[in-house]
């Protein structure tokens, strides 16, 4: 699969977005090792605290489909800088993602590449719990 179609994903996943707290529309999309794409986007939440990003709604989709092996993630922010994913989904990611590569993206273009173990060194996981 290109990354074009990847990035595509993630940018019409985007337009689902619910962000009408903070205005940041974000989309994501997950390609399993069997290539195919799963989606997601960020839903706020009037008590903020219950807001979910657009990376763990394609993730927990992903495994409430069944699937359990992935290669990468296309992130898309209508941001002029890369917009990286938080702390709490590059665990989540790792937790359940490994080593993904990540490809961040704007509406434009793409901003940014890199692997997740890049972006969360030294992770805390299910092996130091062995
Ligand atoms: N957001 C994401 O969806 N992904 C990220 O990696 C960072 C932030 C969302 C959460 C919230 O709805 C909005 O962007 C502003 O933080």
């Amino acid at each position: 699969m290109r990354d074009s179609e990847l990035v595509e994903a993630a940018r019409a996943a985007r337009a689902f977005a619910r962000a009408e707290f903070s205005g940041c529309k974000v989309g994501a999309a997950i390609e399993t090792a069997g290539g195919t794409i799963v989606t997601g986007c960020n839903i706020e939440n009037a008590t903020y605290g219950l807001t979910i990003c657009a990376e763990r709604v394609a993730m927990f989709k992903a495994l409430s489909d069944g699937h359990r092996a992935f290669r990468r993630i296309a992130i898309v922010a209508d941001t002029k800088a890369p917009a990286s994913p938080c702390g709490a989904c590059r665990q989540v990611l790792w937790e359940f993602g490994g080593d993904l590569e990540v490809v961040l993206a704007n509406l434009q273009r793409e901003t940014g590449r890199y692997s997740l173990a890049e972006l969360l060194p030294m992770p805390f996981d299910a092996r130091l719990l062995t």
